[in-house]
């Protein structure tokens, strides 16, 4: 997302001026609750010997008990504590990895003399590594080919960002302290044994592109997926499932553009479901979250494409998860929460075949008027017109904040230009009709993806910022659109909140205009989605715990709950929401939560994978402003 040198503009000059919702328990609720005690039922009744499912968990380490704050507690074991692996351990490990084990020095370490950890205390100036990370901080790929970086900092707490003064401190902050590149499955085996066996937060990272930090862990171990980039193309799958067309069999770590540029290679040329960004991966938190993209409207959600998947269980255990094999895994695997139920090596999606697509762009900015009424109208009959889009099967993305709407682009997909201004017009006409000024543009391309590579922007990184927001449905849309609008209203400009920087990303899509039926783990409600929107708040890097947990306050009770009380029936998509709100497992699964709980329970009984508000880690807590990871007891 974040397209626009708008945007980036935005949040760089934000940076430099700073250097319990209340939930009304509706039907859908109830029914969870009470499906959550079957689940715990069918759990125990799974429960035999050797563990749930058969794996074999003899080795698990036991938690470390603590208490806090005069809470019991069992939690995992950190640097300075008797149960953390002497040197001879670690060096034994990286052994098993053939030496691709090392020390974590996150990029802005290298401009600073020493980088102090729970590890202790490193050298690590570099001249030319630290040129290299001031130049390329907010490049994406860069932060990306990074061994464990985020592209959002906010969750690392920003507390070693590049410098030109070498002097100044430097920490690693929430970043964990061992880095295992992996090359090979059996590395991903050998972390995860070694995590399970010596009780040690585990991370697995990675693109680093997750907004709510589930690919940072303080003293965790981490495991870097990204050198997963095989490709193999399969004319005709022949797999379990009965689907007999075209696929791709891709590593974990593959991106969002390197695929599509690889199916535009294809004769004759094919596309996957992919997310908007570039550089998102695909098969690693994207598809455990469901996934979004431009072929949403024809295709349904990235989990609904996927034909197999190769993984390494938190056992140990090499498997094959599809629609004969492991299929309780397969299903949770397709939307039912990243970092969850096994680690992911390899997936195989279904491919189509690209088609001529028609994009278009619009703009309401100070260009075009500084009266705040004619902007709002503006945006609010393009709002009011969003059902029409999606029912046109149509995916829109837009970014919203004070006085700068812009919707670029409008996407459609096996659409002539006149085709797609056909469906546009009687919006346009309305913004004519109210005398709304704005800039308007349409283009035709050959394929998809000739419209992906001119329309869609690469994003910046290094940006602070925490993440919420919600789904508009149909009815939403059709019933309480002012509301909404209003809602945006407040995000925008929180009253009374001249400090919080906030924005919108919107996205128009609806995953049941071409795959009525859902056959993923994502919540059944996007089966009728209209506007899936993001609320970014900007969080200043450095600002003292008590702001960042007031600005966390507003982003949950202010801002995602306006749009939320804007909103019937509508819910939330796991990985671009805000993983602090009430009833998570309603807004992200609705009716499916209850089956993931079990799997969860099933795949990874021992917490050996975590992720805040993923099935089954109620009773896990991040505890000690943001760093010890332990087990209400
Ligand atoms: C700029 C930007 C644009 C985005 N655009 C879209 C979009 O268009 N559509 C959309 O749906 N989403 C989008 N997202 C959100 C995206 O889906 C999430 O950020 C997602 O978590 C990214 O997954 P990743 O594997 O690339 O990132 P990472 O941060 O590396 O990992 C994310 C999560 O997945 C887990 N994970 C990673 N690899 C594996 C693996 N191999 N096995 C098991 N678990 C793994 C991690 O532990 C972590 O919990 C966007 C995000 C950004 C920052
Ligand atoms: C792991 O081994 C490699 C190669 O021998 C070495 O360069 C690296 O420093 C080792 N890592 C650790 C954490 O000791
Ligand atoms: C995180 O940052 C806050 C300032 O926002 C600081 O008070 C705290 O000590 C930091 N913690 C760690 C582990 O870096
Ligand atoms: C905007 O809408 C409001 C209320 O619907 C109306 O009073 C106002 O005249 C409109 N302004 C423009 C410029 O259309
Ligand atoms: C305003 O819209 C114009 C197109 O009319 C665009 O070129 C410009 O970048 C926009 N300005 C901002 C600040 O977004
Ligand atoms: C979607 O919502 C509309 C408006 O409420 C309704 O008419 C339609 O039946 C819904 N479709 C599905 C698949 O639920």
């Amino acid at each position: 997302m974040f397209g626009s040198a708008t945007l980036t503009r935005a949040l760089a000059a934000t940076a430099l001026v700073h250097s319990a919702f209340g939930y009304v328990l509706s039907r859908d609720d109830i029914e969870i609750v009470d499906s959550l005690e079957e689940a715990d039922a069918e759990l125990s009744a799974l429960k035999g010997p050797g563990g749930p499912g058969g794996l074999d968990w003899s080795d698990v380490a036991k938690l470390e008990p603590a208490t806090i704050n005069g809470k019991k507690y069992e939690c995992k074991c950190y640097p300075g504590q008797k149960c953390w692996p002497g040197q001879p351990k670690w060096n034994q490990l990286n052994q098993t990895v053939g030496g691709a084990l090392s020390v974590h020095i996150p990029p802005g370490a290298y401009c600073h003399n020493t980088m102090t950890g729970p590890l202790g205390t490193f050298n690590t100036y570099d001249a030319a590594k630290c040129q290299d990370a001031l130049a390329n901080f907010a490049s994406e790929s860069w932060t990306v080919s990074q061994p464990a970086a985020a592209l959002w900092t906010y969750a690392t707490n920003d507390t070693c960002l590049p410098t030109t003064d070498p002097t100044e401190p430097c920490t690693l902050g929430y970043y964990g302290v061992y880095v295992i590149k992996a090359t090979t499955k059996a590395h991903v085996k050998a972390g995860i044994d070694f995590a399970r066996k010596n009780n040690i937060r585990l991370i697995v990272r990675n693109t680093g592109h997750d907004f709510i930090g589930r690919s940072v862990g303080w003293g965790s171990l981490i495991i870097n997926t990204h050198s997963f980039q095989s490709v193999e193309w399969i004319n005709k799958y022949n797999g379990p499932g009965g689907y007999r067309g075209g696929a791709v069999k891709l590593g974990a770590g593959v991106q969002g553009r390197s695929i599509l540029e690889q199916g535009h290679a294809r004769n004759p040329p094919v596309v996957i479901v992919t997310g908007e960004c570039p550089t998102v991966g695909i098969a690693g938190g994207f598809i455990q979250g469901g996934g979004h993209g431009p072929w949403t409207p024809l295709k349904g959600m990235s989990a609904d494409n996927v034909l197999a998947f190769e993984v390494v269980t938190a056992s140990g255990t090499y498997l094959n998860a599809n629609a004969q094999e492991n299929t309780d895994l397969f299903y949770a695997l397709k939307g039912g929460g990243p970092a969850s139920y096994a680690v992911i090596i390899s997936m195989t999606v279904k491919t189509f075949p690209d088609l001529p697509s028609a994009g278009a762009e619009l703009y309401i900015n100070t260009t075009h008027t500084v009266d705040s009424d004619t902007f709002w109208n503006g945006t609010s009959i393009f709002h009011k017109w969003s059902n029409h889009f999606v029912d046109n099967g149509l995916y829109v993305y837009f970014e919203l904040m004070p006085f700068t709407f812009r919707a670029r682009p409008f996407v459609g997909i096996g659409k002539t230009a006149a085709e797609l201004q056909a469906v546009l017009a009687p919006f346009l006409a309305e913004l004519a009709a109210h005398n709304i000024p704005h800039d308007f543009s349409i283009k035709e391309f050959p394929t998809f993806f000739d419209l992906y590579v001119d329309l869609f922007e690469d994003e910046a990184s290094g940006n602070s910022a925490i993440t919420g927001g919600w789904m508009f449905d149909h009815a939403d849309v059709a019933e309480r659109n002012d509301e909404i609008i209003d809602a945006f209203k407040t995000v925008v400009a929180v009253p009374d909140r001249p400090d919080v920087f906030a924005f919108i990303i919107g996205h128009l899509f609806n995953p049941g205009y071409g795959q009525p039926v859902s056959n993923s783990a994502t919540h059944p409600a996007w089966r009728n989605a209209t506007d899936f929107v993001i609320a970014t708040v900007v969080v200043p890097p450095g600002v003292p715990l008590a702001y960042k947990a007031d600005l966390q306050n507003v982003l949950t009770n202010t801002i995602d709950k306006a749009l939320r009380d804007a909103s019937n029936s509508g819910c939330t998509y796991v990985n671009e929401a805000d993983p602090y709100q009430e009833n998570w497992q309603g807004h992200f699964w609705g009716s499916v939560y209850p089956t993931l709980k079990t799997a969860r329970g099933k795949w990874d009984p021992h917490g050996v994978f975590y992720a805040i508000a993923t099935p089954g880690t109620e009773k896990w807590e991040v505890v000690e402003d943001g760093t010890r990871l332990c087990r209400v007891k």
